[in-house]
């Protein structure tokens, strides 16, 4: 196991997890890399470390360039555990190393590790560089991205941006930089940490990504996933971001429903192509088949969510439950959208739905609608018509 160069005196030590599926409830099929960056200079600093099953790794490539004793500082960009989870390894085997952080990170690195308390700890803010030799570090607060302890580090000599989980991807590639990775999908990849990890931020990462309007950057490291060293790759990452962090959406509808007896289903194939007359592109997903997080990764850049259910014990059904829930708290802004489903007798889903969506933000400028039993073609014909109804609110924003 052996560090990867990625500029002169920077070295990738970090640990590729092959086998993860699910990163707090994120599925994660392509697995995961917890990067961690070691610099060599006249002090040894190592930036981040990897999650705890990965310390030898991490030691190890830390060996095939110096011996781990002789690591001087480690700087702790965010302390959740995927990224400090080696941190107690690494100051044991240095002994007399100095760990830097964000104010809020000692204080998470205390509430992780009781033994922190006796570590040699320097917090930092905006204001503060740290001199390793011929380079000056120096730190970006980026609080909320991803946890309120997070800081981005910055080589200015190398022109070199340790991002942590800004910009990230989850993927177990052994290519370590975005220009080799071929196939992997790197941007869709991005695009679903995005979603699923970042959108609540999304304020504060359009804030940050404006304070690093300038700033010259030819390598950017995160901590997830392959880095960017071809301008035209960190042109378009940071462009998406932007976009992202922004808000912005494409002419897209995200269908997404539970069915009991696929009546509401015919109703969301309905309204799909009804918004496909329109020219409006869409997704459509049943809940019993699909993943949430690929499910946000196309929410994140879509104009509406439409949201379908079976009315069941006078409400939604219990995936779609989930899925509202989820959706809240990834506080999508300036989506638009309607509810729809069949029922029975008492009916209740969609005013239930129509309730949520509109407590998560949404404009709703298409009524909800709900069809008795088996829709006929009365009702197909007013899935379709709603279909439309969306597709011209879309075209209109
Ligand atoms: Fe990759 Fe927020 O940790």
């Amino acid at each position: 196991m052996k560090a990867v160069e990625i500029k002169k005196g920077i070295y990738w030590v970090g640990a590729i997890d092959y086998n993860l599926r699910s990163f707090h409830g994120y599925t994660t099929p392509r697995g995961t890399t917890y990067n961690a960056y070691l610099v060599i200079d006249e002090k040894t600093t190592l930036i981040d470390t990897v999650k705890a099953p990965f310390k030898d790794e991490l030691l190890k490539r830390v060996s095939s360039v110096v011996n781990p004793k002789e690591i001087d500082y480690l700087i702790a960009n965010h302390v959740e555990m995927d990224h400090s989870g080696s941190a107690s390894a690494v100051v044991e085997q240095a002994g007399d190393i100095e760990v830097i952080c964000t104010a809020k990170g000692e204080d998470f690195l205390h509430a992780h590790y009781p033994g922190s308390t006796e570590w040699n700890i320097r917090t930092v803010g905006s204001e503060d560089t740290l001199n390793i030799g011929k380079r000056n570090l120096s730190f970006i607060p980026a609080p909320m991205l991803h946890w309120p302890d997070t800081m981005f580090t910055y080589s200015a000599s190398d022109r070199v941006l340790f991002s942590n989980d800004g910009f990230g991807q989850h993927i177990a590639t052994p290519r370590r930089f975005c220009d080799e990775a071929g196939d992997w999908n790197v941007f869709g990849e991005a695009q679903k940490y995005y979603a699923n990890i970042l959108m609540p931020y999304s304020r504060m990462a359009a804030k940050k990504l404006d304070e690093l309007k300038g700033v010259p950057v030819d390598v950017v490291c995160p901590s997830h996933g392959v880095i960017f060293r071809e301008k035209g790759d960190i042109n378009r990452i940071v462009s998406l971001y932007k976009s992202w962090a922004a808000g912005e959406s494409k002419e897209k509808a995200v269908i997404v429903y539970d069915t009991m007896y696929n009546s509401t289903e015919k109703m969301a194939r309905a309204i799909d192509d009804g918004l496909r007359s329109m020219g409006v592109d869409t997704r459509i997903f049943n809940l019993r088949v699909s993943d949430l997080s690929d499910i946000m990764s196309e929410v994140l850049d879509a104009a509406a969510v439409i949201v379908g259910s079976s009315t069941l014990n006078n409400g939604p059904m219990p995936s779609i439950g989930g899925f509202l829930t989820y959706l809240k708290g990834l506080r999508p802004r300036g989506k638009i959208g309607f509810a729809f489903g069949s029922y029975g007798w008492g009916g209740g889903a969609v005013k239930a739905i129509n309730q949520e969506l509109e407590a998560t933000g949404f404009e709703l400028p298409v009524e909800g609608f709900q069809t008795r039993f088996v829709p006929g073609r009365d009702a197909l014909s007013q899935s379709f018509k709603r279909g439309v109804q969306l597709a011209n609110q879309i075209k209109r924003r």
